[in-house]
C-alpha cells in the first residue's frame, strides 16, 4: 500500500519532469529559430558576397580582392580577431546597408540599398563577414 504510492508519486514526478524539460526543449528550440538565417536568404546572400563584396574584400575575406589592392584605406582582414570584438553586429549590417560614411568610414565603402527590403539575406552578409572571423 505505501510501496503503491510512493511509485504513484515518482510517476507523477517524472511525468512532471518530462513536461518541463519538454516545453524548455521547445522555447530554446524557438529562440534559436528566430536567429536562425532562413537557408534561401543565406545562399542569396553568400552569391551576393562572392559576386559583389570579394571583388574588394576578398573570396576569404582579408581585404584582398583585385579590385580591394588599390583602394585607400583598402578594405580590412575581416579574419582580425581583435576587429572582430570591437564591432558590433548593428554596425556590421549598417555598413552593409549604408556605406562608409553611414557609420564614419570611408566612401569606397559601397551602400547595398537594393537590400534594405531583405534583412534576413543583410544579416547573412553579417553572418559571412563574422564567419571570418572564426576560422581563426
Ligand atoms: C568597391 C570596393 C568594395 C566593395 C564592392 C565592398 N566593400 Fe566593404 N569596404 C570597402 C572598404 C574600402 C572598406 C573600408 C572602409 C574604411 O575602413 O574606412 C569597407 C568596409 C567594410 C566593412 C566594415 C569594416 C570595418 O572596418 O568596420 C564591412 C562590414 C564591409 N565593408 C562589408 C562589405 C560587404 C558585405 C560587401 C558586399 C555587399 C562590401 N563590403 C562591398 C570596400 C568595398
Amino acid at each position: 500500500m505505501r510501496r503503491g504510492m510512493t511509485n504513484g508519486f515518482k510517476t507523477i514526478l517524472t511525468v512532471m519532469t518530462i513536461g518541463v524539460s519538454l516545453s524548455v526543449g521547445l522555447a530554446s528550440l524557438a529562440v534559436a529559430e528566430t536567429s536562425a538565417i532562413p537557408a534561401a536568404a543565406m545562399t542569396e546572400a553568400k552569391d551576393i558576397f562572392a559576386n559583389r563584396c570579394s571583388t574588394c574584400h576578398g573570396p576569404g575575406g582579408k581585404g584582398d580582392g583585385p579590385a580591394g589592392a588599390a583602394l585607400n584605406p583598402k578594405p580590412r582582414d575581416y579574419s582580425d580577431a581583435a576587429w572582430q570584438k570591437t564591432v558590433t553586429d548593428d554596425q556590421i549590417e549598417k555598413i552593409i546597408l549604408e556605406g562608409g560614411p553611414a557609420v564614419g568610414k570611408s566612401p569606397l565603402m559601397p551602400p547595398n540599398p537594393d537590400l534594405t527590403a531583405k534583412p534576413q539575406v543583410v544579416k547573412g552578409l553579417r553572418s559571412i563577414v563574422r564567419s571570418f572571423g572564426e576560422k581563426k
